[in-house]
């Protein structure tokens, strides 16, 4: 007995095993093909960033910032860190730092976990993954249309027809500015039904407190000035560029002017994909433009626009349309008796792979009963037998584990040299 009390994982954190894990190799694979066939390609930033950067890109005033970053002190050499709570800002500040758009603008795409404190619950993970696809370089409205026209295209490839697309525009700095003040006039006229969290944040962030799930504040809400009707000429030909090139691809979208996006870096495009499949997180997608965030960090100005699919939700929604049946875990299960069978067999296994199957060996040494029942537990189309009669004529036994073989046998004995041929031909 150990004396140590086993270490649970920490909440809001999840572990994924097979057979799940290879749903999720399948959604990355494919993600990974739907962005080539956009010339998309792969950047790799580290999990830890100063602190700073998030506070500046993503803004103070964010829930993200103020209460859902794994912020600390690395005591080795005194700096603030950060595990990333979005790719966005790293992204940025990678390109940067690496002059990446000197030449020309790029597209760009990452995926892996990114962390926040939130309070967890069906779809709502500490540490969670996204696939984040950033257009860096491009003033739009084409690229805009562009990433929207490639998610509907992904929810086409993975047979989902029940996301819906909601959007909006922010305008530029100085609509939002007029905006602005206005929405503040507007809260301190209505200052009695505003809550704590309101209260604080009417002077800071005056949009934010519009996004409120607060039901006292919803008449109030309502009410509030819409940024939508202080866009400007230039700011409402983008939105105009943007829905013709969605209406020439037959994309449905509402204009929802509540939208906001919780992240300050947004400006013109926001819009997210929901759904009414996944409970109360239902946002399987957000995203915008960002044109001043590259500048705000240190960079030469330069447009830009991406969005984040959360992968737990995406994968959630896909497996409720996906069959049952678990992936294999191999092709091929060779089966074998005493140490000759063993060495015969793994050197048989490797032949197989060299024709491209996927082949197991069984590992230890127990009786065929129990090796039978691993082959079938393993998934796999055949059994090959190497006891010591295969070993004596020089030829496996091929058994048969789901349906007979296609030219109708259950089992047949096949000479070592012409097993891979035999089965590269049948499975
Ligand atoms: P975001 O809206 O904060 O945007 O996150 C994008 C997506 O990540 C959400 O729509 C949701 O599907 C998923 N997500 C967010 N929080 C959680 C959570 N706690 N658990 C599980 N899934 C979650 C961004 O992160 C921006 N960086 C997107 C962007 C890229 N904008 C421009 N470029």
């Amino acid at each position: 007995m150990s004396e140590f009390k086993k270490v649970a994982g920490l909440t809001g954190m999840k572990d994924t095993l097979p057979p799940e894990s290879a749903r999720w190799e399948e959604l990355e694979a494919l993600v990974r093909d739907w962005l080539a066939g956009y010339g998309y390609q792969n950047m790799r930033t580290p999990v830890l960033e100063h602190t700073r950067l998030f506070t500046r890109g993503i803004g103070e005033v964010t829930d993200i910032v103020e209460k859902e970053m794994y912020s600390f002190v690395d005591p080795l050499n005194d700096e603030r860190l950060t595990m990333r709570p979005e790719f966005t800002a790293g992204i940025v500040r990678s390109a940067i730092e690496h002059n990446f758009l000197y030449d020309r603008p790029r597209r760009i795409y990452a995926m892996g976990p990114v962390f926040r404190h939130e309070r967890p619950q069906r779809g709502r993970y500490r540490q969670f993954h996204q696939i984040d696809v950033e257009a860096l370089g491009f003033p739009g409205p084409d690229v805009d249309a562009e990433l929207i026209l490639m998610l509907a295209r992904l929810w086409r490839l993975l047979g989902l027809n029940d996301i819906r697309l909601e959007l909006n525009s922010l305008g530029q700095p100085a609509e939002r500015a007029a905006h602005r003040a206005a929405l503040i006039a507007h809260l301190e006229k209505h200052v009695d039904v505003l809550d704590e969290e309101a209260r604080r944040r009417m002077h800071s962030n005056p949009l934010r407190v519009l996004d409120t799930k607060n039901p006292a504040m919803q008449d109030m809400a309502n009410a509030a000035p819409r940024l939508f009707d202080f866009l400007g000429a230039e700011s409402l030909a983008h939105y105009q560029g943007l829905c013709a090139r969605l209406d020439d691809a037959g994309v449905a979208y509402t204009l929802n002017p509540r939208l906001v996006r919780g992240l300050d870096y947004y400006n013109l495009t926001v819009f997210e994909w929901v759904t009414d499949r996944l409970g109360a997180q239902g946002t399987v997608c957000g995203g915008g433009r960002y044109d001043g965030l590259i500048e705000l960090l240190g960079g030469k100005p330069a447009p830009a626009v991406g969005f984040a699919i959360g992968m737990e939700r995406l994968l959630d929604l896909w497996l409720q349309d996906a069959s049952e049946r678990a992936p294999a875990e191999c092709q091929v299960y060779l089966a074998h008796q005493g140490d000759d069978g063993q060495r015969r067999a793994a050197r048989l296994a490797e032949s197989l792979r060299d024709a491209g199957l996927r082949a197991l060996v069984h590992a230890g040494s127990t009786g065929f009963k129990s090796q039978f029942r691993r082959a079938d537990a393993s998934g796999a189309a055949a059994a090959v037998i190497i006891g010591g009669d295969e070993l004596a004529a020089g030829a496996a036994t091929v058994k048969w584990l789901r349906a007979d073989s296609p030219d109708g046998a259950q089992q047949e004995s096949v000479a070592f040299d012409q097993l891979a041929q035999y089965l590269k031909q049948r499975i």
